[in-house]
C-alpha cells in the first residue's frame, strides 16, 4: 500500500538554495518575536475532545456553532486525514481537483480510495468547472476535494460555486473536503507567519460529521499508540 508522497519528501528534502522560487513564501516566526507570553498559548485543561477555549475561538472565528469544530494536532495535514479517513471506506469514490496539492492524493491513496479527477485548468483561470464535475459524479461518488484558496494557483472558489458543488454532492449521498489552508491569507491585514512549533489544524464540519470526526480522532490516536515501539 502507497503511503508516501514522493513530491513532499523531495519538497522537504532538496538542498537549500539562496533565491528559492519554489517555497510557498510563509517566513518562519519564532515564538520569542511573537507578542505573547507562554501563558497565552498554554492549552493545559479539560482537552478529550478539543481544549474547550481553543474549540469556542475557532468556531467564533469561522462563525459556525462550537460543536462543529474538531481541533487536530499536527496541522491541516492531519486534519485532511482525519476528515477523508471519517469519509472514505476502502474502494469509495473520490473526485479529487487536478492540479491539486499532492498529499491529499496521497491519502486518498492510502485509503484505498478509487481516485478521480476533476480539472481546474489553466485555460479556465483554474477555476472549478461546476459542469463539467457534474459529469463525474455518480451514485459511487463519497467525497469531493478541493483547496481553497487553490494549491498551487491561489485561485478563489466563491461561495456561490461552493454551494453548487455541495448541492450535487447532497444529491448523491457524498461530502465535500475544502482544504483552506490558505483561507487566512484572505482575513488578515498583515502578513501570515509560520509558526512552526504552535501547528495546530482543525476541521469544521456539520455538527453531525463533527461528532464522527472526533470519534475517529480518537481511534486513529489509539492506533497510533498500539504502533509505537516498546
Ligand atoms: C493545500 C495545503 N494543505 C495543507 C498543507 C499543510 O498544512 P500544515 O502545515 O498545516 O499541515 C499545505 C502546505 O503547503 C497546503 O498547501
Amino acid at each position: 500500500m502507497k503511503t508516501e508522497s514522493t513530491y513532499m519528501q523531495w519538497a522537504k528534502m532538496r538542498p537549500k538554495v539562496k533565491y528559492d522560487l519554489a517555497l510557498s513564501g510563509i517566513l518562519n516566526l519564532p515564538f520569542a518575536e511573537l507578542d505573547a507570553k507562554i501563558e497565552d498559548l498554554d492549552l493545559n485543561g479539560d482537552n478529550s475532545y478539543g481544549y474547550r477555549p481553543l474549540v469556542d475561538a475557532l468556531a467564533a472565528h469561522c462563525e459556525v456553532e462550537p460543536e462543529s469544530v474538531v481541533t487536530i494536532s499536527g496541522g491541516t495535514s492531519m486534519a485532511n486525514h482525519l476528515a477523508m479517513a471519517a469519509a472514505l471506506e476502502h474502494g469509495d469514490e473520490v473526485l479529487i481537483e487536478k492540479p491539486t496539492y499532492d498529499p491529499l492524493l496521497a491519502v486518498a491513496e492510502y485509503l484505498g480510495a478509487n481516485i478521480k479527477r476533476f480539472p481546474r485548468s489553466f485555460e479556465n483561470g483554474f477555476r472549478v468547472d461546476v459542469d463539467e464535475l457534474a459529469k463525474q459524479i455518480t451514485p459511487r461518488t463519497r467525497l469531493i476535494v478541493l483547496t481553497n484558496l487553490h494549491n498551487p494557483s491561489s485561485t478563489l472558489v466563491d461561495k456561490e460555486t461552493l454551494k453548487r458543488i455541495g448541492e450535487m454532492a447532497r444529491s448523491v449521498g457524498a461530502r465535500v473536503l475544502v482544504d483552506e489552508v490558505y483561507d487566512e491569507g484572505l482575513r488578515i491585514e498583515r502578513p501570515a507567519l509560520w509558526l512552526d512549533s504552535g501547528r495546530a489544524g482543525f476541521c469544521a464540519a456539520h455538527a453531525k460529521a463533527s461528532r464522527y470526526f472526533r470519534r475517529c480522532r480518537t481511534a486513529a490516536f489509539r492506533t497510533a499508540q498500539r504502533r509505537r515501539p516498546g
